[in-house]
């Protein structure tokens, strides 16, 4: 029977020469697969590119709406940033391509689902983890992680088979999403050295920024934006909308040493402005709205659901049940925040919610509130009682320490 093997297909030297060697090395059909998850490629050039290579047929498939509200919105209610840092742009749309390729594979009786990732980086993970999940009948391949070429054999490999090859080197590996853009390679391998400017897009040096600073109101229903500056938008206009207003202000780029799943650690550029800045606001609002002890719980809780994403664990089970935990505590979380954006800086400077928890009443000094001041200290007495009790006992036994070595 020939193989007929479903590929994610980017329209790149890797994912290209992938569909030659699919054909010759497999002997197989290859349908090729483009998911936009708003990588601003020109869509129609992939698909040309793809045929022209002989493919069995080429899909290209607008996700973008999809992926803003199945999966950057539960990002957002899980305030998702991995390490403290990565708002998981890249590891967020994994899941959904795999999906739409899988779609594809049942539609076709593929017998194999294939990508062009590494064996020294994340996507792999979370690419065979999907593939095992939504088809685990189907071969999984993963050529790149075996064929060991070296960039040069890759390119004499591209030209011989008709290929066309861009003349200038990229400087950089680009990955991008409606989420975020992530840079790597080159120059950014070396993590003492500032990134050039050459490496950002969508942000302008906050040097080169305004110098007035712009202030945005963000409207949250359920834990997720519902407007901007009071205007009603999808969820996919408004972080659209967000990343040209905040990356204006040079908003979003952010530099860090990440620990990838496989224990390498890696200097991660990314360019960040929607998701930096409605993060923030989210947050900020959850600490208005939720008690000290939902928000101190959620946090383990936030923390789990980001590291299963980013570790290609979409589909495990426990994904869904940590989103029970946070959805219903989002059914609080509505409210508005301002923001004031300056040259790189963002800040929430205001905050009002009809279900607030914060009582201007309670915190200022007025006397006349109903807060009794005395019980006050009935409450630190007994708080403190095992800690005060501790140490009495820490110094009557370094008392007796003391009088037995002045007996010696
Ligand atoms: N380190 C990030 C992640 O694992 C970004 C990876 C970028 N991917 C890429 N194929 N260039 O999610």
């Amino acid at each position: 029977m020939t193989e007929k093997i479903v590929l994610a297909y980017s329209g790149g030297l890797d994912t290209s020469v992938l569909i030659k060697w699919l054909q010759e090395k497999y002997a197989a059909e290859v349908i090729t697969v483009t998911v936009n998850v708003g990588q601003q490629e020109n869509l129609k050039e992939i698909a040309e590119k793809a045929n022209k290579l002989g493919v069995l047929k080429h899909y290209s498939i607008d996700a973008t709406k999809e992926f803003a509200k199945n999966y950057v919105f539960p990002a957002i209610k899980a305030n998702a940033l991995y390490e403290g840092k990565y708002p998981i742009s890249t590891s967020l749309s994994r899941p959904l391509i795999v999906y739409k390729m899988v779609e594809v594979a049942k539609k076709h009786n593929a017998t194999g689902l294939a990508h062009g990732c590494t064996g020294k980086g994340n996507d792999q993970v979370r690419f065979d983890i999907s593939f095992a999940s939504l088809a685990p009948n189907l071969k999984i391949i993963a050529p790149i992680r075996e064929w060991n070429m070296t960039r040069e054999e890759e390119i004499a490999y591209a030209l011989k088979k008709g290929i066309s090859v861009s003349k200038a080197a990229k400087k950089y590996s680009i990955d991008q999403s409606i989420w975020g853009r992530s840079i790597e390679c080159g120059i950014l391998e070396d993590a003492n050295q500032e990134p050039p400017e050459d490496a950002f897009e969508w942000t302008i040096s906050p040097e080169k920024a305004k110098n007035v600073p712009e202030y945005v109101t963000i409207k949250f229903e359920s834990g997720v934006p519902t407007s901007l500056n009071n205007e009603v938008m999808e969820p996919l206009q408004l972080i659209t909308t967000l990343n040209t207003i905040a990356g204006q202000h040079g908003v979003g780029r952010i530099d860090h040493i990440e620990d990838r799943l496989i224990g390498i650690k890696s200097r991660e550029i990314y360019e960040c402005p929607a998701a930096t800045v409605l993060l923030e606001a989210h947050k900020d609002l959850e600490k208005m709205v939720l008690t000290r002890h939902e928000i101190m719980f959620k946090q383990s809780v936030d923390t789990q659901w980001t590291f299963l994403v980013y570790a290609g664990l979409w589909n495990d089970p426990l994904r869904e049940d940590l989103e029970a935990f946070i959805n219903k505590s989002q059914e609080k979380v509505e409210g508005e925040v301002r923001m004031k954006l300056y040259k790189g800086s963002f800040q929430v400077v205001g905050r009002s919610s009809k279900l607030s928890l914060y009582d201007k009443n309670l915190v200022n000094y007025n006397i006349k509130t109903g807060f009794k001041q005395s019980y006050s200290k009935g409450f630190i007495e007994l708080w403190g009682l095992q800690t005060k009790m501790a140490n009495i006992l820490r110094q009557k036994i370094n008392k007796n320490l003391e009088a037995k070595t002045d007996l010696e």
